[in-house]
């Protein structure tokens, strides 16, 4: 097993740049097969998830060439194949094939997909879509079948501004006949990013990034290139960081008003940070003030930067609150914040927090993506050795995390105990 181990308590200064966005390359390579030519992607991260879903394209008989950041995929050759469940349940964004295998062949049969465990997280946004789309939906054991005749326009209403059921709903909607809409849709820029490769392959997208979106069907999607976005929720986790131990931390390649609503918070908390073009210096101040958060969708306080900030706010004089209100169970960091010596209370979906607290290293675990971020952000300010189980879920998510820490003097490392056993 891996582990991530950290000897705590290090300035850090330096720079660190940030990768293309782990939830648009998620969509953006399914997006890519609707192209009956080759798409390319620059800015790709070499994450867990970017390379399983490589392992679905090539499965689907799509030709790929993944070198230096950039993902070529070749469409020409595709075939509807049946996805094992052991890959579908690798990762969330396997649902995107939904939409796209049903857009491309009006016939799509998908395991139900992975992803990290932080609520019950169902699907229906994006079944009823597909339904309203003309779709007829059966589930088989573990598995969804949709089958259309034809795919027709429709007004489509979102119940939530979901994220998975927009970004899936237009994947479906790009090639049917007639014009989709789309209300309450998510605003996120990864739909902003998705939509961008769309109508690079000829599809008529207008309104992403608002909370109405148009699709004009078009028959055929060609060739396109795209960059991906920087990733929000790895700047924003770096930020984090870099407010708890930077000095003069620079944080390369960002998008300042992806991070508006943390930057907003961290200045509450008395945070001092600079922002020039794509580049953001922040250093540790010497005491942090309380504050109040509720997650949200964007533009909101993003909920994927909740755990990580809890980190943050062990640290600060007095009562910090952070409520989830995206996701019920998001809660795996906790336990073992607690067990670092934080004093944090659980209530429903409600973090108290109060600080500040000496944190100790010892053995932790990421039951989650971004609980393993939190556990990276408390180990790096914890007093001695924090050993991080379960690490597969934080190479998920952050490209290179080990190597871009370790160069700006944090004591970090990954150890693989069945190796340092034999
Ligand atoms: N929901 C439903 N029904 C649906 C869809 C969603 O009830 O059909 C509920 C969910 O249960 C959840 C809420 O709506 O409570 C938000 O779900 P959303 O669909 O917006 O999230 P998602 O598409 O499943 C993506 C990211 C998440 C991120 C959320 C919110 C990917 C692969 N995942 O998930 O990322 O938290 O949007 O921004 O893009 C992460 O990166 O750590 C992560 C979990």
């Amino acid at each position: 097993m891996r582990k991530i181990v950290i000897n705590g308590q290090k300035e850090l200064t330096g720079e660190i740049k940030i990768s293309g966005a782990k939830n648009s390359v998620v969509a953006l390579i399914p997006a890519a097969i609707l192209s009956d030519d080759k798409v390319t992607l620059y800015n790709v991260p070499d994450i867990s998830d970017t390379r399983s879903l490589i392992d679905i394209i090539n499965l689907l008989k799509c030709e790929s060439s993944y070198t230096d950041e950039t993902l070529v995929i070749d469409t020409k050759n595709i075939q509807n194949t049946l996805i094992p469940e052991s890959l579908s349940k690798k990762l969330r964004a396997s649902y995107y094939f939904m939409g796209a295998l049903l857009a491309k062949f009006h016939y799509a049969e998908i395991y139900f997909p992975g992803g990290c465990n932080i609520g019950s997280r169902p699907i229906d946004f994006h079944i009823k879509g597909f339904e309203k789309l003309g779709a007829k939906v059966e589930i088989e054991g573990n598995k969804y079948i949709f089958r259309a005749e034809k795919l027709k326009g429709a007004r489509i209403y979102l119940d939530f501004a979901s994220v998975g059921a927009t970004i899936n709903i237009m994947l479906a909607a790009c090639k049917a006949e007639g014009t989709t809409y789309i209300s309450n849709a998510a605003k996120e820029p990864e739909i902003v990013n998705i939509a961008t490769l769309l109508n690079n392959m000829g599809a008529r997208i207008s309104g992403a990034g608002t909370s109405e979106i148009r699709i004009e069907g078009v028959e055929h999607l060609h060739s396109a290139v795209i960059d991906v976005i920087p990733d929000r929720i790895e700047a924003g986790t770096y930020t984090i960081i870099g407010a708890l131990c930077g000095k003069d931390l620079k944080i390369t390649g960002i998008i300042e008003d992806h991070i508006d609503a943390l930057l907003s918070k961290l200045k509450e908390m008395g945070v001092e940070y600079k922002c020039t073009i794509n580049t953001l210096t922040i250093s540790a101040p010497k005491e942090y003030k309380p504050v109040n958060i509720r997650t949200l969708v964007f533009p909101g306080f993003p909920t994927d930067l909740g755990q990580p900030m809890c980190a943050l706010l062990t640290q600060t004089n007095g009562v910090s609150i952070l409520e989830e209100t995206i996701y019920e169970n998001r809660i795996g960091h906790i336990k073992y914040l607690q067990k670092m010596g934080a004093h944090v209370r659980q209530e429903n979906r409600t973090s108290i927090i109060i600080g500040p607290s000496k944190l100790k290293g010892t053995e932790v675990e990421a039951t989650d993506l971004r609980a393993g971020a939190c556990m990276v952000t408390a180990g790096l300010i914890a007093e001695g050795t924090t050993t991080i189980d379960n690490i597969e879920h934080i190479l998920r998510g952050y490209e290179n995390i080990v190597e871009k820490l370790t160069n700006v003097g944090a004591d970090i490392k990954i150890i693989d105990d069945e190796i340092d056993k034999k």
